[in-house]
């Protein structure tokens, strides 16, 4: 029940105000967000590549409100790839990207995203690596596609996200698994009316094992978001089942979350990146951390009474 009350939360600026401010807040959010700046952020890149592990970076931020922050934003990628450049990691450290945060929801916000995630995508490819472009809610999906059609004619690799929450994802795991693509399947971490998504549990987790097996039996590469126990034993599965290697799929998880979990996978000889975020603006990444989880909102509560 909870889980909905703290997404509707992550829209209000009121409660971000709120929250920013709050004593004990930075603690409990250095769990997920290990970092604010570029700087924070190479070291932990190099730990967790030093361990076999792959990473996809996000710089934290959403909902922007003017072109300048678009603008702003796309720099921060653009930083971030200058600095993995000299490491030399190709691949095992890719990016993910908001397009809201590229400008996507402003006025002419479909061709301001693709003309600012466009020169990310060839800095990407730059340093031998790629973009992930994230899903975020229902209405924002067609340009999403979209751009990522359009980005896929000069970058074939660019991946894209699917929510196993939406009844439209099995048509779009359908298309995406026949046309090659890099996709990234995950449950669906926003608030969703009924007339678009399941909102049982148990039905999305239903529906991500039918899309699961789309991408497992199609000819892209699939990657799987979740630290769902049961699901990551059925995509081990369903991938040695339509004959998969190791290196035709892999797992993805979030950072600070079922760590151990991640270099037990990677030590099995899996591919498996973590989703590492950064930067200032966590408002938004964070509550959606908190509503998956109400353990994590006990827990930050506590924090904020035993300051
Ligand atoms: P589920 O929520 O059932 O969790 C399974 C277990 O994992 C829990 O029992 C718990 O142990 C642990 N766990 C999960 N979440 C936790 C948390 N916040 N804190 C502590 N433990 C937790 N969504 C989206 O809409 N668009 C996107 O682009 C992405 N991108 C993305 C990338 C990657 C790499 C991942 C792993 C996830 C996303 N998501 C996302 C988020 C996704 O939609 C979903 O909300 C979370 O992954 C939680 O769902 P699980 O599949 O982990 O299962």
């Amino acid at each position: 029940m909870l889980g909905p009350v703290i997404l509707a939360a992550s829209r209000s600026d009121r409660m971000r105000r709120l929250m920013t401010a709050a004593p004990g807040t930075k603690q409990v959010v250095d769990r997920f967000i290990p970092g604010e700046r570029v700087d924070d952020v190479v070291p932990i890149i190099e730990d967790l590549t030093g361990r076999g592990l792959e990473l996809t970076m996000d710089v934290v931020g959403e909902d922007i409100t003017t072109r300048e922050q678009a603008y702003a934003a796309r720099d921060a990628y653009l930083e971030l790839i200058d600095r993995l450049k000299p490491l030399e990691l190709g691949e095992r450290v890719e990016m993910s990207v908001k397009l809201s945060m590229f400008g996507q929801a402003l006025e002419g916000g479909h061709e301001l995203a693709l003309a600012n995630v466009r020169p990310v995508v060839e800095a990407a490819a730059e340093i031998g690596t790629t973009v992930t472009l994230d899903a975020e809610d229902h209405t924002t999906l067609d340009s999403m596609f979209a751009i990522h059609d359009e980005l896929r004619k000069d970058f074939p690799q660019t991946g894209c996200v699917i929510q196993a929450y939406l009844f439209r994802t099995e048509a779009d795991a359908r298309r995406l698994a026949a046309n090659g693509s890099r996709v990234r399947l995950v449950k669906g971490a926003y608030k969703e009316p009924a007339e678009v998504a399941y909102q049982q549990k148990h039905e999305i987790d239903k529906a991500y094992v039918r899309v699961l097996r789309t991408l497992m039996e199609g000819e892209g590469y699939p990657m799987i978001g979740s630290h769902d126990p049961r699901l990551i034993s059925i995509a081990q599965e369903l991938a040695r089942r339509a004959g998969r290697k190791l290196n035709e799929y892999e797992f993805q998880m979030l950072y600070g979350i079922r760590s151990e979990e991640h270099l037990r996978l990677a030590a099995e000889g899996h591919r498996m990146r973590v989703y590492t975020a950064y930067g200032t603006d966590w408002y938004g990444y964070f509550m959606r951390r908190l509503a998956e989880k109400p353990a994590n909102l006990r827990f930050f509560l506590r924090s904020m009474v035993t300051k």
